[in-house]
């Protein structure tokens, strides 16, 4: 059994995509080239933005757009406990504070109570993590954080999600794929790391965003601070998308949606059959999550998951330590328990879950499961 295929596609499909490598590599097109432009234009149609920057990678995205705000070292930026060690790092690398908001001990997200409680006047932005594919409610984050700050949305694991919070429906498994509440936030930044809901044959990131001023300094970021050739006006990054990369994404983006579909049919098969072990927590999600990862929590975590090893099914920790005990931030925050963080980390473990993941596999997960519990 595999936890995860970084390259989910049909021989017709693959055939297409090496056509489509081949003919970057024919034209020598490989630097911030057609497809470069062709594939921003699509993914911010698609992620419903104005535009898009394609950059190196999903780290490089939060570092280019915490780059755009002109902050200074004393401002604040909140993230939350629990995330990948990028969110923490880019705020580190561009010498800004961290604070940390606890989370959600249902759903992972932060917790819009705690970022109410560590807002200060030195906070200018805020890094929402849609962790797992799911969306933090951004209208109601902005609501708390008001107009002069920034949010930036780390979208890293939530390719073309949705958070569906005014639906009325409740009882439907398909997402109706309508909201947009991303639009609440300044910037949303993307992963393409191969894993990911989208990811490319290497390294790529993108970043989307409705407004001009900000697309148009990290477009130019991105790019050593370029405005022209030889002419360099910002402290930039060369931090741009491979022309290879971006060819392979216009060919992989084709199928995201129908990817995403066939991850929530997995979960919510996870969802119905593990509700009824009483010593797994679900995290709790809503039906537009792109459900990237599937997280339970239990409390005798090494042992299911050794038992899960023993039988050939490889499982994960997402994450294993909260930001707030990570070696890397040691220098850089003061000591401070987030309790919710930290006991997330200590039970979480995520099963296995990628498009066309056959169904039986699943069943098997979740039977092993079951015989470990009774
Ligand atoms: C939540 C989150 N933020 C940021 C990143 C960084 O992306 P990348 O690995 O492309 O630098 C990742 C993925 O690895 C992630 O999961």
């Amino acid at each position: 059994m595999k936890f995860t295929d970084v390259n989910p596609f049909n021989k017709k499909i693959q055939k297409r995509i090496n056509k489509s490598i081949l003919d970057t590599v024919k034209k020598k097109d490989f630097i911030l080239g057609n497809n470069v432009n062709k594939f921003e234009k699509k993914f911010s149609t698609l992620s419903k933005s104005k535009y898009a920057v394609g950059c190196a990678t999903g780290t490089d995205a939060l570092i280019l757009a915490l780059k755009s705000l002109n902050l200074k070292s004393n401002h604040e930026v909140i993230i939350p406990g629990m995330s990948y060690i990028s969110t923490g790092l880019s705020v580190a690398l561009n010498n800004n504070k961290i604070i940390f908001a606890d989370i959600d001990s249902n759903t992972g997200l932060i917790s819009l109570n705690s970022v109410k409680k560590k807002i200060s006047k030195n906070t200018k932005v805020v890094i929402p993590v849609n962790l797992y594919g799911q969306k933090v409610d951004i209208k109601k984050l902005r609501k708390i954080v008001g107009r002069s700050r920034y949010i930036i949305e780390d979208s890293a694991q939530s390719h073309f999600a949705f958070s569906c919070f005014d639906c009325k429906k409740s009882s439907f498994i398909k997402c109706c794929k309508k909201e947009t509440n991303h639009k609440f936030a300044d910037i949303s930044c993307y992963s393409f790391y191969p894993s990911k809901n989208l990811g490319a044959y290497g390294d790529g990131g993108i970043l989307t965003t409705d407004n001009k001023k900000l697309f148009n300094k990290i477009y130019f970021l991105r790019n050593l601070g370029a405005i022209k050739k030889n002419i360099h006006q910002y402290e930039g990054l060369n931090s741009r998308l491979d022309t290879l990369q971006a060819t392979i994404l216009l060919e992989k983006v084709k199928f995201t949606h129908s990817h995403n579909d066939y991850r929530r049919m997995i979960s919510s098969f996870y969802d119905q059959q593990l509700s009824t072990i009483k010593e797994v927590k679900l995290t709790s999600s809503k039906p537009g999550s792109s459900r990237h990862l599937y997280v339970i929590r239990i409390k005798k975590r090494k042992k299911l998951a050794n038992f899960l090893l023993k039988n050939k099914v490889p499982v994960q920790y997402h994450y294993p330590y909260s930001l707030n005990k990570a070696p890397a931030l040691k220098n850089k925050i003061k000591k401070i328990n987030l309790k919710n963080s930290e006991n997330w980390a200590k039970q979480c473990l995520s099963l296995p879950l990628y498009p066309y993941m056959p169904l039986n596999d699943a069943k098997r997960v979740v039977n092993l499961i079951r015989k470990f519990y009774n």
